[in-house]
């Protein structure tokens, strides 16, 4: 069959530690399970500025929109923390989200059994907890207009006389295409989506409620749909975190609940994500995997960084790209005995302590328990 194309972009601090061990693993799959890929690889973020002085080259971006999917590691770091706004490292993953048009992401949090001491919340408040989130990622307050900083001229009583502005703007369109999306995943997993927003304060949340509603009740009246305000449900997801299945929310909004949920899974180093848009020419949705987490300049290059959510985002990019779901299945399975068996990286001290392995020695354990089946 046709090989897989990738394009796979480390970036920066972390992301290229990570991203070496899921290359490992696509070679496990390339000769253990005759998949084939056609790799390229590519820069973004900060390591892209060092070399052309953008976060995002024309033609890197242009690769992007060629291949079947894209995997990214993370972008980032106090280096670039006094660069131009319009170079910056995150510059260059906004600009891969909105130019292909990727706008639904799926933030899944589990909490894998091995670690449901971990959590920062009790055990019985996370055993067993399976939750999606479904941020829309490419509108809302990220990208509206107007946006910007300006000198606020005739306002004399302003100290300092400047004035930020950022515009939530959502169309009807933009809030119906991310409901369809989390309204189709409900149906294969919980059946239950909550949406969240705030129609309580901002005309764009009483937009966001009455869209998402017409949606299910046009096309998914199946569906278990259920809406809270996001602040109740920033606080729901720590008080009783498995009443929810899916959650629909906006791109701030979920991105701001979503490291909330990596919590309750015992680290930000364990959520993997998949931002899809819509199907292109050969049925694929465009894609692009990537960790929930950033760069984490605080561990690079010390060998410390988890690599399970960047590997568990490759597992997504079998299931969503590649439709190889028992393979995706394999590789979850593989991490979770690893787990099981006691692999911990740093991030993954918890109670019972013990000495923690490298970020290469648990790519190298998740090989071993593929290969053991
Ligand atoms: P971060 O996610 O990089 O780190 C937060 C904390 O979690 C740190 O203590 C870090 O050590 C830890 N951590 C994160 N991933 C880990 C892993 N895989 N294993 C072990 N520990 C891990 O968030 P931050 O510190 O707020 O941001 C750092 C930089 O990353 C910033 O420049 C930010 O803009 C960027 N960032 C990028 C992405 C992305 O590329 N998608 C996401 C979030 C933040
Ligand atoms: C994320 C990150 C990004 C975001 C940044 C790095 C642009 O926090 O992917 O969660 O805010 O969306
Ligand atoms: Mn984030």
């Amino acid at each position: 069959s046709d090989p897989y194309s990738l394009l796979i972009l480390p970036g920066d601090g972390i992301g290229p530690e990570v991203m070496a061990e899921v290359v490992k693993v696509i070679g496990w799959f390339g000769t253990h399970r005759g998949m084939s890929f056609d790799i390229s690889q590519g820069l973004v973020g900060g390591a892209s500025y060092d070399t052309h002085g953008t976060p995002l080259t024309d033609d890197t971006m242009a690769l992007a929109q060629s291949v079947d999917a894209v995997l990214l590691g993370a972008v980032g770091g106090p280096k670039y923390d006094n660069l131009d706004f319009s170079v910056k490292p995150e510059r260059g993953l906004l600009r891969l989200r909105k130019e292909m048009d990727l706008y639904a992401n799926l933030r899944p949090a589990q909490c894998f059994d091995a670690l449901a001491d971990f959590s920062s919340l009790k055990r019985e408040v996370v055993a067993g907890l399976d939750i999606l989130i479904v941020r829309e990622l490419t509108s809302g307050i990220y990208f509206g207009e107007p946006r910007g900083i300006h000198a606020d001229g005739n306002n004399p009583g302003n100290e300092g006389g400047r004035v930020g502005i950022n515009t939530q703007r959502y169309t009807s369109g933009e809030i119906r295409r991310v409901a369809r999306s989390a309204f189709e995943l409900a149906r294969k997993r919980g059946n239950k989506v909550c949406s969240m927003e705030k129609a309580n304060v901002m005309e764009s949340g009483i937009l966001w409620r009455e869209e998402v509603q017409w949606v299910h009740d046009n096309e998914y009246p199946d569906v278990e749909l259920s809406h809270m305000y996001a602040d109740n449900g920033a606080m729901q997801l720590v008080r009783r975190p498995r009443q929810f299945d899916v959650i629909v929310t906006d791109n701030l909004f979920g991105d701001i609940l979503s490291d909330a949920a990596a919590m309750l899974t015992g680290s930000l180093g364990m959520l993997p994500s998949a931002s899809l848009g819509a199907p292109m020419a050969n049925g694929r949705p465009k894609a692009l995997y990537e960790p929930v987490h950033g760069s984490a300049p605080d561990i690079a290059g010390k060998a410390l960084a988890n690599p399970i959510a960047c590997i568990l985002s490759f597992a997504m990019a079998l299931r969503y790209s590649f439709d190889q779901g028992d393979a995706a299945a394999d590789l979850e399975r593989a991490v979770e005995t690893v787990l099981a068996q006691g692999a911990r990286t740093a991030d993954l001290m918890g109670p019972e302590g013990g000495t923690p392995i490298s970020t290469a020695a648990m790519g190298d354990r998740i090989l071993a328990a593929l290969s053991e089946g």
